[in-house]
């Protein structure tokens, strides 16, 4: 199964949704347009709507209200992105040059605070009250998580526990909230926390596997630069691994380029993190995680939108971009 054929299962849904994003993105102020078009088009992958459409027909649901809500998922996706680039000094995503490199940090800021800000206004048209609950709290959450990953940065005595605690809270949350969101529109609460677990595993995986592709992939397909993390001094879970198995001396190079956020030396740490075995063992927890994504699932009834759940999950683990 390619992720093709799974969009294929859910394509007037996504077309639906992709409309929405585009109209509900314009403004009559001109920046907002052209960062705003930029962004989107760029193409980004739009799996934490996929996921949402998926988990809403895959408990039944029959109305159009998903679309808002995926759209209003990717636009709180896309606002972090844009303001992520800017804490990250990032100079590419999704192929091109960053909003931030384009148009410069406050123009990025406040982009970003308009699609935020319209999200916001979206999310109140089904008129049910829970879905801003869930969305506060998501939002919320994530806000807490970039702020303690900015306490991780530079500090390289972060452990795996710390490091979780992070991307939970920045990336996992929103996919939970994405599928808690289809199983609340539903109108099947039987299902809601299988899907909200469903969502929260596969985020961690899908997060496990960005921090490996930061190491290991090809920079054209992944459309971003690589070695960010290292240069940002941010230990993720491959660094982590790397530096429990490290001969004394390599540790000293790792944690000088933790604290300094320093990429001099990134091909011998990639180096280092290859040999140790660290890239294997951070995939392997994002496989642990993508099979309790699936496990999750195992109370819903089989339909073709299961089965492109399960799919999903299974090719977050192996994704090369
Ligand atoms: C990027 O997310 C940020 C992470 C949480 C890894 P995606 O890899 O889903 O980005 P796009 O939307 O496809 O560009
Ligand atoms: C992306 O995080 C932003 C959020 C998840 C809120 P990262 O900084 O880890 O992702 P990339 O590598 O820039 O896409
Ligand atoms: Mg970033
Ligand atoms: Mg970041």
């Amino acid at each position: 199964m390619t992720i093709e054929r799974i969009r294929n299962c859910i394509s007037d849904d996504l077309l639906a949704t992709d409309q929405l994003i585009l109209s509900r993105l314009s403004s009559d102020v001109l920046l907002i347009n052209q960062i705003g078009q930029h962004i989107i088009h760029s193409g980004g992958k739009r799996v934490r709507p996929l996921v949402l459409l998926l988990a809403a027909r895959a408990c039944g649901y029959k109305g159009k209200e998903h679309h808002t809500l995926a759209a209003v998922i990717e636009f709180i996706h896309t606002s972090t992105l844009l303001h992520d680039d800017v804490v990250d000094e990032a100079d590419t995503r999704r192929g091109k040059a960053t909003a931030n490199a384009n148009w410069g940090n406050a123009a990025s800021v406040l982009v970003g605070d308009f699609l935020y800000s319209r999200s916001f206004q979206m999310m109140v048209e089904p008129g049910i009250l829970r879905v801003l609950d869930i969305m506060a709290e998501a939002t919320n959450t994530i806000a807490a998580g970039e702020v303690l990953q900015l306490l991780n940065c530079n500090d390289p005595d972060t452990d795996e526990t710390r490091y979780r605690e992070v991307i939970y809270r920045k990336t996992a949350k929103l996919f939970e909230a994405a599928t808690r969101l289809g199983a609340v529109l539903a109108d099947t609460p039987q299902w809601e926390d299988a899907l909200a677990n469903y969502g929260k595993e596969l985020g961690n995986a899908y997060q496990l596997i960005d921090d490996v592709l930061d190491y290991t992939a090809n920079e054209i397909e992944l459309g971003k630069s690589l070695g960010k993390d290292l240069s940002e001094g941010k230990p993720t879970l491959p660094l982590i691994y790397a530096l429990q198995r490290a001969t004394s001396e390599e540790q000293q190079l790792i944690r000088t380029a933790i604290e300094q956020g320093d990429d001099e030396h990134l091909a011998q740490i990639t180096a280092i993190i290859r040999r140790t075995g660290a890239i294997e063992d951070t995939k392997a927890q994002a496989l642990l995680a993508s099979q309790a994504a699936i496990n999750a699932l195992s109370v819903l009834p089989d339909s073709p939108q299961k089965q492109a759940l399960i799919d999903l999950a299974h090719l977050a683990v192996g994704r090369n971009s």
